[in-house]
């Protein structure tokens, strides 16, 4: 006994949100869609839980940023589903898929069926566990990456007002998180193993500018170290953390940001994963020509590099999302994805964007100071290939993108630092 769809999307994140509007855009009839996730409410945009969630005042609460209100466009409720004829199946894991037979078994055992399916399963985040520390389900340690970690962290936020938190990992969650902690009055020190912040795309320059911000809001960084283990209370409630170089930090909370792994293993066996994402071409369709993978757990052609990549960002989810429906509804005429990376973020006032390939020689430009506009660009075999801009207007970040996806040739290094932007505008 089961049901069977046309179309099933794996997964009710970010890129299943998307790939639901493009299907309406592109005519679905009712009944013939249907999203089966874990989480227990309709696609929602990830990035508002380490920003808006958290703020002390007027924190961002669902309904507001379902999905697809991050790229401006209409606002997904269950309703809209419901409108739509879409099946939103909730809060109901999918325990095994059988590509050969296309079907999928829920956790309530019931068993759906498919003619298209695309896996937009996102990623979990990595446990203090798989690097040997235990410990990490104690109540006042929160990872991050979904609604009920959100939940779980804004709650432990409020009874440790004026407390101490560590935050474990500088990337991503880190930084952000981080900032979020200090705008709740906690005191924060910050633990990881690199030399500086965002080690996978900020330079040295542009991790100290923030660094630099980060200290005068009294934020505290502990660099080149790991936590080894927690120190409890009787209630099995952390009290401590020591670090690998005999740091001991007394801890109301702590906040664990140490990475991902993509969702694949329902699939392990059965369809080609690379670089830990399931491979798919430039029509986002995996070695299975039924199935398509979006988003976090899709490695897919990068045309402007030449490459296979797994990107993490909400950006690759939604556009990526929009071409594989565009390619399962309109093969002939769906052309090759040609996606330009793009990363952002917002700290405090800060706010960044970042486009292509943090690779090669970089060239600063701008005022390095708080409140004003600077940035880099990254030049690999006398090309542009990467650029970062902090402060920029929606021009200046349209210009920066517009450069970076032509790859244009950059002769002389000095001069690009000197006409900084202007190189951009000129190209
Ligand atoms: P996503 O993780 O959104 O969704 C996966 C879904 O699949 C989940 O609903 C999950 O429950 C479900 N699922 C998995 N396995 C399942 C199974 N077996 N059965 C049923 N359901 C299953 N990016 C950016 O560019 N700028 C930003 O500011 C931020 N900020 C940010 C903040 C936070 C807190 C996080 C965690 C992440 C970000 N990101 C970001 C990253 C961005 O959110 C991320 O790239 C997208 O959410 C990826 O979208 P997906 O749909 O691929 O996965
Ligand atoms: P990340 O990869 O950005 O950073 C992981 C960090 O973990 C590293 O910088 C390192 O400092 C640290 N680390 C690794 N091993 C460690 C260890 N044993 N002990 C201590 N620290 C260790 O991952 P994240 O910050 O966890 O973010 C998770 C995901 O969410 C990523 O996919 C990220 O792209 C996404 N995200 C994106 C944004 C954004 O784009 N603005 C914001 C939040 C989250």
């Amino acid at each position: 006994m089961g049901r069977a769809f046309v179309y099933v999307i794996l997964g009710g994140g970010v890129a299943a949100g998307y790939a639901a509007l493009e299907f309406t855009r592109r005519g679905v009839s009712e009944g013939e869609l249907c999203i089966i996730s874990e989480e227990p409410v309709a696609p929602y945009e990830r990035p508002a839980l380490s920003k808006g969630f958290l703020l002390p005042e007027d924190p961002a609460r669902l309904p507001s940023f379902h999905t697809c209100v991050g790229a401006n466009d209409e606002k997904l409720t269950p309703k809209w589903y419901k409108e739509h004829g879409i099946e939103l199946v909730l809060g109901t894991r999918v325990k095994s898929v059988d590509v050969r037979r296309k079907t999928l078994l829920s956790s309530t055992g019931e068993t759906i069926s498919y003619k298209f399916l695309i896996i937009a399963t996102g990623a979990r985040a990595l446990k203090l566990e798989e690097f040997g520390v235990e410990g990490s389900d104690a109540e006042n340690v929160c990872y991050l990456r979904d609604l009920s970690d959100a939940n779980r962290l804004a709650t432990a936020i409020e009874s440790s007002a004026n407390g101490n938190a560590v935050v474990i990992g500088g990337g991503y969650i880190g930084m952000e998180c981080a900032a979020s902690l200090v705008i709740n009055k906690i005191n924060v020190t910050m633990v990881f193993p690199e030399a500086h912040c965002m080690a996978r795309l900020f330079t040295p320059k542009i991790a100290s500018l923030y660094e630099d911000y980060y200290s005068a809001k009294g934020v505290e960084f502990i660099k080149g170290t790991v936590l080894t283990s927690f120190e409890f209370d009787s209630n099995k409630k952390v009290t401590a953390v020591n670090l690998k170089n005999g740091n001991h930090l007394p801890a109301d909370l702590v906040v664990v940001g140490i990475g991902i792994r993509p969702n694949t293993s329902l699939f392990e066996g059965q369809l080609t994963i690379e670089k830990g994402g399931i491979k798919v071409n430039s029509k986002m369709q995996s070695s299975d020509s039924s199935v398509y993978a979006i988003g976090d757990v899709a490695t897919f052609p990068v045309k402007l590099f030449g490459e296979m990549r797994r990107l993490e960002h909400v950006d690759s989810a939604r556009k990526s999302a929009r071409h594989a429906v565009s390619a399962i509804m309109e093969p002939e005429k769906t052309g090759e994805f040609d996606y330009l990376p793009f990363f952002y973020s917002r700290v405090f006032a800060f706010s960044w964007q970042f486009y292509g390939d943090p690779v090669g020689e970089v060239v600063h430009f701008g005022e390095f100071e708080e409140g004003k506009t600077f940035g880099a660009y990254w030049i690999k075999k006398g090309h542009l290939v990467g650029s970062f801009l902090e402060g920029g207007t929606k021009e200046e970040y349209d210009t920066i993108s517009k450069a970076t996806q032509l790859k244009p040739a950059v002769t002389d290094l000095e001069e690009l630092g000197r006409v900084g932007l202007g190189f951009a505008e000129t190209v």
